[in-house]
């Protein structure tokens, strides 16, 4: 079954319907990256990535293989855990003649230390463990988040009796998705490509799974449906359904962009082989959102109103993208420092009421969207636009502040966290108004 991006709710599978993403189509076919690519990165990331891209695809004989990654990794789209047995499951490293097994990812800092800590600094470390998540976790205590935020539970003993859902103990859930969680099953490294061996041996038992270079891999986590609102009971005893209605539509955006074929989520958050990666930069990287995102006002004559341009840059999906809460909030103010609009670029969902509900169907729906469409037709940029007022005063120029909110609105009030961390200022700077 396919993702659909605005689908009703009227039906509910039952079971899960695991967004299968269509293959992606042979870049080979596709255009060259070009040079002029408006990507503020692009002079340094272009040759580097097109020289990545040609060697990857070239490689790739077959589109991915969704059952494949699903079958190695034991990945379900977050309706069960991983179960992962750290004992036998660790992976070997071959060294002076010696084998060591590696049971904890801050091992793999010792030959790859650029990699290792670049993930450590990054969101995905961080995935059960960040503040935003702990809060909102509480507030919705459902097994399901675990799935994805920290995956890996352990093996039940041989005589152990089969606990309920909800009692499953998860573990390693400091290191959240960890190098463990993407590369390691039964003592082997899974990787995208052949390694070249250093020594006269190669360092690991190795899986080489293509597939992990395409976006079906990542969606595994970042495209998924709202669970059917029984099941989304938090601390129901029913095994998790998805609902026909997306919660985090990432890939699927994605595959709708210009994008698709040429750039996948991993050239532009995993960067493989250059000093940043497994960074993965997003909505929490200040100086990637400044790069990628702009304003422009321009004075719609005699109306004493103007129209608001957001642009984004290099952005791969709509902007914001993922988690349901994600705004981004435009600021304009006088010189003078008088709020003059304040425009949020978010999705909009409703809840739906127990009574208009069937089995199978969400608690909420997602009824508009005011974000920034993935770029189309080629292009890499997108743009949305707001008509807003100005004031009465002559004015020139506006200022403008940037932010990004990470809350659902009423969870403002309640949260214990300083607004620093949820809704950072990101960018801000002076613009004249076009006439
Ligand atoms: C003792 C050193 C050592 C440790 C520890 C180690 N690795 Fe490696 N790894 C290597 C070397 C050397 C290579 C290069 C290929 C080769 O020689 O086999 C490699 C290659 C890889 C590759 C393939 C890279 C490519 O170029 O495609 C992956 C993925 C990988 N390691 C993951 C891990 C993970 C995950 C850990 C921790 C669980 C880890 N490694 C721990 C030495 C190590
Ligand atoms: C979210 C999943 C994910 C996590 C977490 C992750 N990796 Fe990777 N890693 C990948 C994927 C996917 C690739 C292949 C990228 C490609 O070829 O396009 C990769 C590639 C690599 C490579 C080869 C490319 C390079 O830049 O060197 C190494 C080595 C590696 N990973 C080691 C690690 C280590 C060590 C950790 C933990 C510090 C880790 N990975 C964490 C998904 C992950
Ligand atoms: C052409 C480059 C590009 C591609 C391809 C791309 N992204 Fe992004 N992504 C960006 C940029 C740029 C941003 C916005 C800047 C930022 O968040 O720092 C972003 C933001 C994000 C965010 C944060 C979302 C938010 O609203 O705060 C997530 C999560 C993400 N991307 C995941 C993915 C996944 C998963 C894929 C593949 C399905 C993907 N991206 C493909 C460039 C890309
Ligand atoms: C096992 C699940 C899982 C897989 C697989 C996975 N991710 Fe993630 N990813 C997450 C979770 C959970 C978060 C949110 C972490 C947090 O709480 O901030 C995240 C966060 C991110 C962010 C940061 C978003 C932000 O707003 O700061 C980026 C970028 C990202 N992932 C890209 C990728 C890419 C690219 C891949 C594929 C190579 C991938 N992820 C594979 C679970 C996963
Ligand atoms: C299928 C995987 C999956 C499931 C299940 C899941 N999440 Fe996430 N979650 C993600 C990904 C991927 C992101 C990153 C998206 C982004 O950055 O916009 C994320 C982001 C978040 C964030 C934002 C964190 C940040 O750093 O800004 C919060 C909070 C969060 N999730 C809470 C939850 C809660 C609570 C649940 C359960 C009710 C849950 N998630 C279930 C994959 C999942």
């Amino acid at each position: 079954m396919q993702c659909r991006p605005r689908s009703s709710t009227k039906r509910a599978s039952q079971k899960n319907p695991h967004c299968e993403l269509p293959p992606e189509p042979d870049a080979r076919r596709k255009p060259a990256y070009p040079p002029g690519l408006p990507l503020p990165r692009a002079r340094f990331a272009a040759p580097f990535l097109f020289f990545a891209l040609g060697l990857s695809f070239c490689q790739r004989a077959t589109p991915p293989d969704r059952a494949r990654l699903s079958d190695i990794f034991r990945f379900s789209n977050a309706i069960d855990p991983v179960v992962f047995d750290v004992e036998a499951e660790a992976a070997r490293v071959y060294e002076n003649g010696g084998v060591r097994t590696l049971s904890d990812s801050g091992q793999c800092r010792e030959c790859h230390e650029v990699v290792y800590d670049n993930w450590q600094a990054s969101r995905h470390r961080v995935a059960f463990t960040n503040p935003l998540y702990q809060e909102s976790h509480a507030r919705e205590p459902s097994r399901w988040c675990v799935n994805c935020h920290a995956p890996f539970v352990a093996p039940l003993a041989e005589n152990q009796a089969t606990p309920g859902p909800n009692e499953r103990e998860h573990i390693q859930t400091d290191d959240g998705v960890s190098c463990l969680v993407c590369h390691v099953r039964e003592g082997q490294i899974l990787s995208s490509r052949e390694p070249e061996v250093r020594e006269d041996h190669p360092a690991h038992d190795y899986v080489v799974l293509e597939e992990m270079q395409s976006a079906s891999f990542c969606a595994e986590c970042h495209q998924f449906n709202f669970l059917s609102a029984e099941t989304a009971e938090p601390h129901t005893e029913l095994a998790l359904v998805y609902a026909d209605q997306p919660m985090q539509n990432t890939a699927m955006e994605w595959w709708q962009s210009s994008f698709r074929g040429e750039l996948t989520c991993q050239s532009c958050h995993l960067r493989p082989d250059s000093a940043e990666s497994h960074r993965f930069p997003g909505g929490h990287d200040h100086e990637l959102l400044s790069q990628s995102i702009h304003v422009g006002v321009r004075r719609l004559q005699e109306s004493g109103r103007a129209l608001l341009t957001v642009y984004t840059f290099g952005v791969g999906h709509r902007f914001p993208t993922g988690d349901l809460f994600r705004t981004l909030v435009v600021r304009l103010l006088t010189p003078g420092g008088q709020t003059v609009a304040e425009v949020r670029l978010r999705h909009e969902f409703e809840p739906v009421p127990s009574d208009r509900r069937s089995p199978g169907d969400p608690a909420k729906v997602r009824v508009s969207d005011s974000t920034v469409p993935a770029p189309q037709g080629g292009d890499y940029a997108a743009t949305r636009s707001f008509v807003i007022d100005l004031p009465g005063e002559p004015l020139h120029e506006l200022r403008y502040e940037l932010y990004m909110a990470y809350l659902e609105p009423v969870n403002y009030v309640l949260t214990t966290l300083p607004l620093s961390e949820t809704r950072p200022l990101f960018e801000s700077g002076v613009i004249a108004i076009e006439e």
